[in-house]
């Protein structure tokens, strides 16, 4: 809804065609100054070149900024430490983004004193939603414009004559069968013979990993963790942004993380999406292994319930509402004790926990061994079951043993051997 005249505004500029063509179309459609703002969240998402090619195609200034460091620590870390993953298998890469271009794009727009901000969003994605709703929770007096939604409407064919008539420049790539977003944390894939479920994605469809047949040998990378955090590699410290484009690499190569999901979108659609995330499915199984070590019984069951959670307010857009910052705020707790480090193989495209260990490992292996030195006390396991297992006893009491209902709707299994024919009875007896 426009509150005022519009005479500036900031666009989230990618240096593609669409947002070339939309620095242009704002200008004219509506006479305003356009300023651009793009954001390299790494995995190749900043093109080159692209500061020229806004101002050819009529911005007013160009920024460019590197948020792949806050990118990792303020997005993505938070994100693995909740395990949250859509649907239990999308690592949410693009939707991690949204709301860090989101609060530059006002922060940027806060220093222009811009009207209003935009974005090449289509009308029928999730990312639409996830910019509106974040810049309106960060700045509630900022317009939203988005040109695609809003009459820009043209063809592929189309925008090129619209940019070659104004002499925009434009990326000399050739048109991809498919709709692609990328950044460190992972690559998703789209449209184009994709939206056939049925179909086996294309090989084109990745560019991040080898097909996992082709994988070579196994190798094995060990992991070190502090506080939940991923901070060095076979033992070497590195800086967050390196220790992910490593990983990214290494299980690239060895064909790690393609996930093919059909999930449902925020606006109601399902749709089908291939991703590419080799950085956070290895990070993603370590952590959980390392958890599975360092937090108790009723933590991980709860942390379940975050998660799924977490993900979906990452997912529907609502990373900056109040419920995501207190969950956040358990989950950084929660995460004081996971420290250590996981060793995982990398196997023709899985990635496979090999061993743990952690000073703060809750694993007590005297009470765990079958071995000598076994100290946990066998007899006392009877009076544990006395009570534990004291509803059931009362129930079968009272209301009959389960075995002997068999035939009512809510019956268990009826007895094997009464319905077996002789020769098998026979057979079992020798
Ligand atoms: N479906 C994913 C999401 O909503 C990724 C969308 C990214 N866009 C694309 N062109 N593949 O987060």
């Amino acid at each position: 809804m426009k509150k005022t005249e519009m005479k500036r505004v900031v666009l989230a500029y990618s240096g593609g065609l669409d947002t070339s063509v939309a620095v242009a179309w704002l200008r004219e459609q509506h006479d305003v100054e356009v300023v651009t703002l793009t954001v390299d969240v790494g995995g190749g998402s900043l093109r080159e070149g692209v500061e020229r090619r806004a101002m050819s195609a009529g911005a007013s200034r160009a920024y460019v900024v590197d948020a792949r460091e806050r990118f990792v620590t303020d997005f993505v870390w938070p994100h693995l430490q909740a395990n949250a993953l859509y649907q239990g298998a999308y690592p949410l890469a693009t939707a991690l983004a949204r709301p860090l271009i989101a609060q530059l794009l006002v922060e940027v727009a806060q220093k222009e004193g811009a009207d209003a901000v935009a974005h090449g969003c289509t009308g029928k994605g999730n990312d639409q939603v996830r910019f509106d709703v974040a810049v309106h929770a960060l700045d509630p007096g900022l317009d939203v414009v988005a040109p695609m939604r809003v009459g820009m409407g043209l063809t592929r064919d189309q925008e090129i004559d619209y940019a070659a008539e104004r002499g925009i420049e434009i990326p000399i790539t050739k048109a991809s069968p498919y709709s692609i977003d990328v950044n460190l944390w992972g690559r998703s894939c789209e449209t184009g013979v994709l939206e056939d479920p049925w179909l086996a994605a294309p090989p084109d469809a990745y560019e991040w990993t080898v097909a996992p047949s082709d994988a070579p040998e196994p190798v094995e990378v060990t992991i070190t963790f502090e506080g939940g955090t991923p901070v060095a590699l076979d033992g070497e410290f590195l800086p967050p942004v390196h220790l992910v484009d490593r990983l990214h690499s290494l299980g690239g190569a060895h064909g790690i993380g393609r996930v093919d999901h059909v999930e449902d979108r925020l606006v109601g659609i399902k749709s089908r999406e291939i991703y590419e995330a080799p950085a956070a499915t290895i990070l993603h199984t370590a952590h959980r292994a390392l958890e599975g070590l360092t937090l108790s019984k009723d933590t991980l069951r709860f942390n379940r319930l975050v998660a799924d959670e977490h993900a979906r307010l990452t997912y529907d857009g609502l990373w900056f509402s109040a419920l995501h910052r207190d969950l956040r705020g358990y989950v950084a707790s929660s995460q004081r004790v996971v420290s250590g480090e996981v060793r995982i193989r990398l196997d023709h495209g899985a990635a496979v926990v090999a061993g743990r260990r952690s000073p703060l490992s809750l694993y007590d292996r005297n009470l765990a061994t079958y071995d000598e030195g076994d100290a946990f006390d066998h007899a006392s396991a009877v009076g544990f079951i006395e009570i534990f297992g004291l509803p059931l006893r009362v129930e079968a009491a009272r209301h009959g043993a389960v075995g002997k209902h068999h035939g009512a709707a809510w019956a268990w299994t009826p007895p094997l051997l009464a319905n077996m024919p002789a020769s098998v009875k026979d057979r079992e007896a020798t």
